[in-house]
């Protein structure tokens, strides 16, 4: 049994904990890579979005109080492989990664009989497969080298519930958290830790490029910008949590406790929550025709 894996942040004489960060180019992945720099980590992010990624490291670099090597790896994770070309990145760049974050993904607001078949497949195939086939990859790769590790899922509250319009991006969301959970108990005993992340709504790009997706003639119900301040949370929030994560075996890593207590509610008295979205639904309803 390998021991878990511990940044090594406090002694200087180890090479510097490496953190490879799948959308990194905007919220949640790019407030994640500048806060694991300003904590120690160099970087290996990548996204679509080269130009944003070269931002999001001189971020870094600000952040930290000094020079974060940072190598940028653009590409999409829907492209089968993708993983491969970013740890062998990560490995030719500084022979090593240590924490890795399935992190790129979107919302759709859409009912489930209004989804085709290929839309729901892109959604599984960004959300779900490329943060499997990552994991899978790294887990891989540490275990040949006899190394120790920590990989993050950025799966989401809705993994416990679900909403109206909401079917396909929480089962997305749900798979990860279930796959996350079982790669946690296999490899404990290679010292490699793995854990979901279940962020609740958090002020980031999701929800215009959520809103692009929408049919047309159709409001998107969960806008931000209608939502109460208390509700929402900062990039940043979510960042801290998971950098505070790093080396500790929780399968699961939340930003909200009172929505952690929810999503027991809500298994617990099923009927509860059904009551409270038809509720809802109904003044919806009675709003538009008002
Ligand atoms: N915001 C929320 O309320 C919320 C709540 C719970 C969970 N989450 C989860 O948090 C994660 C990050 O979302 P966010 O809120 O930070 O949204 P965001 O600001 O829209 O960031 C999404 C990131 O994913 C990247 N991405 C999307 N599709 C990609 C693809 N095919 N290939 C490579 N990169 C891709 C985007 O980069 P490029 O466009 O440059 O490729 C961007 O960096 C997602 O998994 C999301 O499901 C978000």
């Amino acid at each position: 049994m390998i021991g878990r894996y511990r940044p090594s942040l406090v002694n200087s004489h180890e090479p510097r904990p490496v953190a490879v960060i799948t959308g990194a180019s905007a919220g949640i992945g790019a407030a994640t890579a500048v806060e694991l720099a300003r904590r120690g980590h160099d970087l290996v992010i990548s996204a679509r979005r080269r130009e944003r990624l070269a931002e999001v490291a001189a971020r870094a670099t600000e952040a930290a109080g000094r020079a974060v090597r940072t190598e940028i790896v653009p590409l999409d994770v829907t492209v089968r492989g993708h993983s491969a070309e970013l740890l062998d990145a990560a490995e030719r760049a500084f022979g090593r990664f240590d924490v890795v974050y399935a992190n790129a993904g979107y919302g759709m607001e859409r009912p489930m009989h209004a989804l085709d078949d290929v839309e729901l497949r892109h959604m599984f195939e960004t959300n779900f497969f490329s943060s499997v086939e990552l994991c899978n990859e790294a887990a891989r790769r540490l275990i040949k080298a006899g190394r120790r590790g920590h990989l993050f899922m950025c799966s989401s509250c809705v993994a416990k519930f679900t909403l109206p319009d909401f079917g396909a991006y929480s089962a997305s969301k749900a798979a990860q958290a279930h796959v996350a959970r079982a790669m946690a108990y296999e490899l404990r005993p290679h010292g490699i830790m793995v854990s979901s992340v279940h962020p609740v709504t958090t002020a980031t790009e999701f929800f215009d490029v959520s809103r692009e997706r929408m049919l047309p003639g159709h409001e998107q119900q969960y806008a931000i910008h209608g939502m109460s301040r208390l509700f929402v949370q900062r990039p940043e929030v979510v960042a801290r949590a998971i950098a505070r994560a790093v080396g500790k075996p929780r399968t699961e890593v939340w930003t909200s406790f009172p929505t952690r207590v929810a999503a027991g509610i809500i298994t617990a008295f099923p009927w509860l929550f059904d009551m409270a979205v038809g509720l809802s639904r109904r003044r919806a309803t009675e709003a538009r025709a008002s």
